[in-house]
């Protein structure tokens, strides 16, 4: 019934109306979060100037990323890859997480405060899920410096980034991952990854 959930980077045209990506936004607040802290902070972009620095700024760590396989087999195919759609998707959402989050009253992260990043995460997959019922295709983009990132948007220092979204109608669709068909990395077996005690 998932197989469908892809990660998009290849946008169509086509703007998301705004009524659907205030539906999207509202389900995504109904995700869980440790001790109902919703340490989500949500910054929808707006501003076409700061689009373009974020996607050249993503560009640039892409190539230092891709010097990392300088020499080896996989360079010439990690080139090849598409791996963010920031300057065509309709939308872009950055996520952060407050880290000093009043809501919650600390239950739940006094020996694992990273708790508190991986309930923005559950709310990222709810946004993930609630769009592609929709037909609408997400990408999660991480080749980037999350502190630069934090400045471009004027946040404040303690919401850490979680993740930048773009935000579409896919061009295609496709019940294999954008890696698997350009032959990067396949899906492997759960069994290879699932042991008992
Ligand atoms: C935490 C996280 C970070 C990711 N960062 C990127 C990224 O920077 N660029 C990209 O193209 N895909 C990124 N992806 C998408 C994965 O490449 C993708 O989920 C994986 O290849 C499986 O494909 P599927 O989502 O279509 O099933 C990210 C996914 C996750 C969960």
């Amino acid at each position: 019934m998932l197989r469908w959930r892809r990660d998009v980077r290849h946008f169509a045209p086509d703007p998301v109306a705004e009524a659907e990506m205030r539906d999207l936004l509202a389900c995504m607040a109904l995700a869980p979060s440790v001790g109902n802290a919703q340490p989500w902070r949500v910054v929808r972009l707006r501003s076409a100037e700061v689009r373009k620095c974020l996607a050249a700024h993503v560009d640039a760590e892409n190539a230092r990323a891709a010097a990392a396989y300088a020499g080896q087999l996989r360079e010439a195919a990690y080139r090849a890859l598409k791996l963010h759609g920031i300057r065509e998707a309709p939308e872009l959402l950055a996520i952060f997480c407050d880290e000093a989050a009043a809501a919650g009253h600390g239950l739940g992260i006094a020996t694992m405060p990273e708790m508190l990043r991986y309930s923005c995460v559950t709310a990222i997959h709810t946004l993930w899920l609630a769009a592609r019922v929709r037909g609408i295709g997400m990408g999660w983009v991480s080749i980037l410096d999350p502190q630069t990132v934090g400045q471009m948007l004027d946040v404040p220092n303690r919401w850490s980034l979680i993740a930048l979204l773009c935000i579409g109608y896919p061009a295609d669709n496709s019940e294999t991952p954008e890696l698997e068909r350009r032959g990067w990395q396949a899906r492997e077996p759960l069994a290879d990854r699932l042991f008992e005690r």
